[in-house]
């Protein structure tokens, strides 16, 4: 990330000026090697790689990815449509969540998707009920056509040891069901004349540098599938969820190669089409978000650096605690001299928030403002998790794409306007109170 920030320096800061800053750089040929390695990894078996959207959902990423052959995990109808608009066969599309409303299992039974990744077996009736509405009210259905295909997440209860926060393997967690109920909902799916169950799935977390849980979740839900075999269910997809990890500071990912073969030696003598949802592997080290100093601000204790970029472009810091290396960038490409560094400072944001801290005590010249700061990494659930808290507005995105010719940029999503931000809300004040804003 840092090679590629210093390489094109030059082309960052033109960046910058013409689109404004906060801003969010990808590198679209990472976007695509990380992608081509996934299936690489894979290639010896039937597998599926469904990018999961929720690590950024833009549209000219998902078309990039579309081409490649990748398929979607959607935990939103909202997902799902990007994922349809983007070009992603629906044959490759699945649905995942704890909280799937009715409206969009409906939605998503209509668009035919793969299949619908089940949380509960409360969910399960639901899906049921859906399909069979769906059914009645079409005329002479098929019974292709009607079944609802499901997948069930099952909870392994098993330790990604990885952040609190986005650790989902264990029972105290609010995702999947246990094997026990899992082994009760696969056979009532298989009697229902509403459902037909295709797949499993499990997914412990995110930001996983330990291989060996993962390892010991597909054994005990490969398993699972087995003893469903021996009862007459026979599954197609065998779904490993995402959660491989990328190195934000001093962490070591785990090496595709080892996860793909870790993963395999648990499903030998098996048919299943293996499926796995990486999100933050695929886009997380294309990503950087460029920040502009403000300038500078020293108390007794502390120096602080005021960046342009909030917690509201990036929350992970806030968030996790989560470290995004800034690299300093020289407009001509050059390291800034750190001869005789001052004291190390905090870089901050200008939310009003405490929490609003980049990263502390961090080594950086003294800043006179407007120097350019890209904050490394940022590719995953960098923009799709930014909000416009404190009346701020979502930067725009830029990609960078490499051919023959070297290298360009495009816009993939221009910045909010103010003007956008309160449309909507203009529009309710105008048809509420026509009166008060004549006077205005
Ligand atoms: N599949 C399922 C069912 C998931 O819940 C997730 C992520 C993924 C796939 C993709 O995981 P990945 O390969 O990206 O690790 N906002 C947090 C990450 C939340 C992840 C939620 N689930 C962060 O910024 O670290």
């Amino acid at each position: 990330m840092e090679t590629f920030a210093k390489a094109h320096s030059p082309m960052l800061h033109e960046l910058a000026r013409t689109h404004g800053t906060p801003l969010y750089v990808y590198d679209m040929e990472r976007i695509k090697r990380n992608f081509l390695s996934f299936k690489q990894a894979f290639s010896g078996r039937k597998s599926l790689i469904c990018y999961a959207l929720k690590a950024n959902a833009n549209l000219s990423i998902l078309k990039l990815l579309a081409q490649l052959g990748s398929g979607a995990d959607c935990v939103s109808i909202g997902e799902v449509r990007r994922a349809l608009l983007a070009g992603i066969p629906r044959y490759k599309v699945i649905f995942s969540g704890v909280g799937k409303r009715d409206d969009e299992i409906e939605e998503a039974l209509r668009e035919n998707i793969l299949f619908l990744n089940v949380e509960s077996f409360e969910e399960l009736k639901r899906i049921e009920s859906i399909a069979k509405s769906l059914a009645d009210s079409r005329t002479n259905p098929s019974p292709e056509s009607t079944r609802a295909r499901i997948s069930i997440r099952v909870n392994p209860n098993i330790d990604a040891k990885t952040h609190p926060y986005i650790s989902t393997g264990l029972h105290e967690n609010k995702f999947g069901v246990d094997i026990d109920t899992a082994k009760q909902m696969y056979l009532y799916a298989h009697k229902s004349s509403m459902l037909e169950p295709v797949g499993i799935h499990f997914h412990i977390g995110s930001q996983l540098t330990e291989l060996s849980p993962l390892i010991e979740s597909s054994h005990k839900i490969a398993q699972l599938a087995r003893s469903l075999v021996a009862l007459g269910i026979s599954l197609r997809f065998f779904d490993i969820g995402g959660g491989l990890g990328i190195r934000y500071d001093s962490e070591t990912p785990i090496a595709l190669y080892d996860y793909a073969q870790g993963i395999l030696s648990t499903l030998s003598g098996c048919d299943w089409t293996i499926i796995c949802e990486p999100g933050r592997r695929i886009v997380g080290d294309s990503g950087l978000l460029l920040t502009q100093v403000i300038g500078q601000k020293h108390t007794s204790q502390k120096r602080f650096v005021i960046v342009d970029a909030g917690m509201n472009d990036l929350m992970r810091p806030a968030l996790y605690g989560a470290f995004h290396q800034p690299i300093l960038l020289c407009e001509n490409g050059a390291e800034s001299s750190t001869t005789n560094p001052p004291m190390p400072a905090d870089i901050v944001g200008p939310v009003c928030e405490s929490s609003d801290v980049f990263c502390r005590d961090f080594a950086l010249p003294e800043m006179q403002g407007g120097e350019l700061i890209g904050f490394s990494n940022a590719g995953a659930y960098g923009h799709s998790m930014s909000s416009t808290y404190n009346a701020r507005l979502r930067p725009a995105e830029v990609g960078i794409y490499t051919d023959e010719n070297g290298a360009h940029a495009k816009l993939l999503r221009r910045a909010e306007s103010f003007a956008e931000s309160v449309q909507n809300e203009l529009e309710a004040l105008e048809s509420n109170c026509p009166k008060t804003l004549e006077s205005h």
